[in-house]
């Protein structure tokens, strides 16, 4: 085990150890008491569950914030919606989930004997929910290649679904929501300036832009400690 990932759980171990001896009303006291059926969580169970928050929690928001970004700087008449009524951004943030769905599938193990449209899929069979076909389904989304504001509902599945739906799908959208906030008051005047290059999948799951140039005018110093004396 990699030497940060050592300290990490010994870090973990020793916060559940302190709630066990002096409960607080935080999510890690609930963990420190948690059970598997009738046995109560290890340390280690407990230490992978918060590790599975980074790992789920990283390179799915910074590829939702860039696309993100990207949908409000080229899709046409975004911006100006935006301008006209800010209250439109979490339609704009859910539009850009289903379009640029930043985590692309992932596999399931049947459990009993089924079938789907018409295919036997035995007990035993790892299948495959692509989470970005879904997204494009024509008989879910009329027009589905098109980036439509006025879509409504938009019952995509970039967060999953069912028992696994995502933990962190407000999170996330808090965090899309700040960094779009900030960009549009700081940078109103930003702009694409050559060629946007995206990923691909990387390690068979993840779509994400690599490179996207932009041009602004660089935020006037002074507007920015204004900003902050306000609390703003
Ligand atoms: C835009 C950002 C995000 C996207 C697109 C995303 C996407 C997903 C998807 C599709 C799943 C379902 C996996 C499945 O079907 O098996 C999932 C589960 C999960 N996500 Fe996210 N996620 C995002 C942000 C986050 C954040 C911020 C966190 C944590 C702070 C997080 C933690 C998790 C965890 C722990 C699971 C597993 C839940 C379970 O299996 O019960 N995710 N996420």
């Amino acid at each position: 085990m990699p030497q940060a990932a050592k300290e990490f759980f010994a870090f973990t171990a020793a916060q559940l150890e302190d709630r066990r001896r002096n409960p607080r009303d935080d999510y890690l006291t609930q963990l420190a008491s948690g059970a598997l059926g009738d046995r109560p969580l290890t340390d280690g169970e407990v230490g992978g569950i918060l590790m599975s928050f980074f790992i789920g929690g990283h390179h799915s928001t910074t590829a939702a914030i860039s696309a993100l970004l990207h949908h409000i700087i080229t899709e046409s008449g975004v911006r100006e919606a935006l301008a006209n009524d800010p209250g439109v951004l979490p339609k704009v943030i859910e539009e850009s989930l289903r379009l640029s769905t930043p985590l692309a599938h992932f596999a399931r193990t049947v459990l009993q004997d089924t079938e789907i449209e018409g295919c036997p899929v035995p007990a035993g069979s790892r299948i495959l929910l692509n989470y970005v076909s879904a997204n494009r389904d024509e008989r879910r989304f009329a027009d589905p290649d098109r980036f439509d504001l006025g879509r409504r509902p938009n019952p995509h599945v970039a967060f999953g679904f069912g028992g696994h739906l995502c933990i962190g799908r407000h999170l996330a959208r808090a965090e899309m929501t700040t960094v779009a906030t900030q960009l549009l008051t700081r940078l109103p005047d930003i702009e694409t300036d050559g060629e946007v290059r995206f990923s691909g999948l990387i390690g068979g799951n993840l779509h994400r832009i690599l490179e996207f140039p932009v041009r602004f005018t660089p935020e006037n110093p002074n507007a920015r400690q204004n900003r902050t004396a306000d609390g703003k």
